[in-house]
């Protein structure tokens, strides 16, 4: 069974059939909402709202570490994380679906490792590529299966929130190889590597960063609604065929 994090825009699945919900208490405290169990056109899902599911829980007070261990206790075999990003880069323009391969971390201050505290084994976990590869590959084929254009490689830059990032972080961002920013990527993907459970993004570019295009002078939040409906809806689509295509794989 798949699970979905959902963020921003997705803090419910409409094509999920719910037939039970199920507030996962874990050893690091409990996660932002129940995880729905469900089935999307006939294959099993889970889900869980990253923020709440009246969407109250800001990214740098989300328990990852309980988010992360509950999906595990619920013996997901995989986790698809649906955020919102800015863009950084010229040529990702609002609306556009983004699927990231790589991150770099600004976060700072959030518990981000199961291997830590008295007793603990000292673990360094390979890191190299953050996102599970099959899994992304199984995002990019879904997305050509249904006709739904995404970009197929992106740096993810992580930061800290939940403000907005001034226009000279935004230009150090770029100069350090970023090509979108979010504030809910880490360590959501350590976390999952470190359970050993596949792992990779669907990114939906809300608005461009600060200080570039439209956001020379502020980022107007209100505008992104309209534009995050319809690219929400692609990327509905987008995980059903990704299940297919699981379904298919494994048979
Ligand atoms: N910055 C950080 N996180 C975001 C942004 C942004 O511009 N847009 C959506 N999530």
């Amino acid at each position: 069974m798949f699970a979905v994090i959902g963020g921003s825009g997705l803090s419910q699945l409409e094509n999920l059939n719910v037939t039970r919900r199920e507030i996962i208490r874990t050893p690091y405290g409990d996660p932002s909402s129940a995880v729905l169990f469900g089935d999307m056109a006939g294959y099993p899902v889970a889900f869980l709202a990253r923020h709440g599911h009246a969407h109250t829980i800001p990214p740098h007070e989300i328990n990852y570490r309980a988010n992360i261990k509950a999906l595990s206790q619920a013996g997901v075999s995989g986790i698809v994380s649906v955020a919102s990003v800015g863009s950084i880069h010229h040529g990702l323009t609002p609306g556009d679906i983004v699927i990231p391969h790589q991150i770099i971390d600004y976060t700072w201050g959030r518990k981000s490792t199961y291997f830590e505290g008295r007793g603990a084994t000292v673990k360094h976990v390979d890191f190299t590529e953050p996102y599970d590869k099959k899994l992304r590959c199984r995002l990019l084929e879904a997305a050509h299966a249904a006709g739904i254009r995404v970009r197929d490689f992106a740096v993810y830059a992580a930061t800290q929130g939940p403000r907005l990032e001034t226009a000279a972080e935004i230009d150090r961002f770029e100069k350090d190889g970023a090509n979108v920013v979010g504030m809910t990527g880490m360590p959501e993907a350590i976390l999952a590597r470190e359970l050993d459970i596949p792992y990779a993004a669907i990114n939906v570019v809300a608005n461009y960063a600060a200080g570039r295009a439209d956001s020379r002078d502020g980022i107007r939040f209100e505008l992104t609604p309209d534009i995050l409906r319809e690219s929400m809806k692609q990327i509905r689509t987008l995980i059903e065929k990704a299940l297919e295509h699981d379904s298919q794989s494994r048979s």
